[in-house]
C-alpha cells in the first residue's frame, strides 16, 4: 500500500505515520525527518533547508521533490510506503504522479488527519523530540518515562526550533494556503479519507487501521 498523510502542522502525522508503519511494516518517509537528519549533519541539502524550516516556510519544491523521488525508489518501498509532510504543494503532488506513471503504478490512499487550529498549538507548544532517534513525545498528553528522556535510546529531548508559538502560526498559515488544496486534489482522484485527529492517538489509529484494512 501506497499512502500519503496530510494534515496540519503538529496534527500527528509523524504519531501515526510511526504506528502504521510498525503494524503494517511498510517504511515511513517523513520530509520534516529527513530534512533536520541533514541539519543535525551539516550536509549541503542541510544547510539549504534551515532557514526556510526555521522560518516556517516550505523548503522550495525542487530540493524537496528530488529528495522523495530518490527515496521511494529504493528497495525497501517495492511493496508501498507512508509519505508523512510529502506532497505539500500542488506541484509537489503532480510530479509525483508523474513519477508513478512512470512506473505504471498509483497511490493507494491519502489520508488526511483533522484537527481544530486551538489544539495544534497546544500540541506543537508540549512536543519534545529525540536529538539522538527522533521519536516524538508530548510533555502531559504523551510523555516520557522520565522527563527529557528518551524511553527508546535515553537520548535527550528536545524542543524543535519551528515549535516557537509565532512559527507555528506562520506554519498554520503556509498549510492553509499551499497545502490544504491538496485535500480536494486528492478527493477528486477518489483516494481521500479523513480521519478525526482530536481524539487519544491509539484511538485515532484504530480508525485508521480500519480503512487501510478495507
Ligand atoms: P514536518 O516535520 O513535516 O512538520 P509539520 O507538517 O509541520 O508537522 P509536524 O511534524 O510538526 O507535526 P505532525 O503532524 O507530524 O505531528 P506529531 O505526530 O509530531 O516539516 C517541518 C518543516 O520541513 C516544514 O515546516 C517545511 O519547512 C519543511 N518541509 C517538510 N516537508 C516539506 C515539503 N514536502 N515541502 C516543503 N517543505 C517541507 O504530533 C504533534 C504533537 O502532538 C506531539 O507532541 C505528539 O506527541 C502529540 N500528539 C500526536 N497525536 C496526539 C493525540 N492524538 N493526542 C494528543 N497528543 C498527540
Ligand atoms: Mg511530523
Ligand atoms: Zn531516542
Amino acid at each position: 500500500m501506497k499512502l500519503i498523510l496530510l494534515g496540519a502542522p503538529g496534527a500527528g502525522k509523524g504519531t501515526q505515520a510511526a504506528l502504521i508503519s510498525e503494524h503494517f511494516g511498510l517504511p515511513h518517509i517523513s520530509t520534516g525527518d529527513i530534512f533536520r537528519a541533514n541539519i543535525r549533519k551539516e550536509t549541503k541539502l542541510g544547510l539549504a533547508a534551515k532557514y526556510y524550516i526555521d522560518n516556517g516556510l516550505l523548503v522550495p519544491d525542487e530540493l524537496t521533490t528530488d529528495l522523495v523521488v530518490h527515496r521511494i525508489a529504493e528497495e525497501d518501498c517495492r511493496n508501498g510506503y507512508i509519505l508523512d509532510g510529502f506532497p505539500r504543494t500542488i506541484p509537489q503532488a503532480e510530479c509525483l504522479d508523474k513519477e508513478l506513471a512512470k512506473r505504471n503504478d498509483l497511490l493507494d490512499l491519502a489520508l488526511e488527519v483533522d484537527v481544530k487550529d486551538e489544539v495544534i498549538i497546544e500540541r506543537m507548544i508540549g512536543r519534545r523530540v529525540c536529538s539522538v532517534c527522533g521519536e516524538t513525545y508530548h510533555v502531559t498528553m504523551m510523555p516520557p518515562e522520565v522527563d527529557d528522556v528518551c524511553d527508546l535510546c535515553q537520548g535527550e529531548l528536545i524542543h524543535r526550533e519551528d515549535d516557537k508559538p509565532e512559527t507555528v502560526l506562520k506554519r498554520l498559515q503556509v498549510y492553509r494556503e499551499r497545502t490544504e488544496p491538496l485535500v480536494d486534489y486528492y478527493k477528486e482522484k477518489g483516494i481521500l479519507k479523513a480521519v478525526d485527529g482530536d481524539r487519544d492517538y491509539l484511538e485515532v489509529f484504530a480508525d485508521i487501521r480500519k480503512l487501510m484494512e478495507k
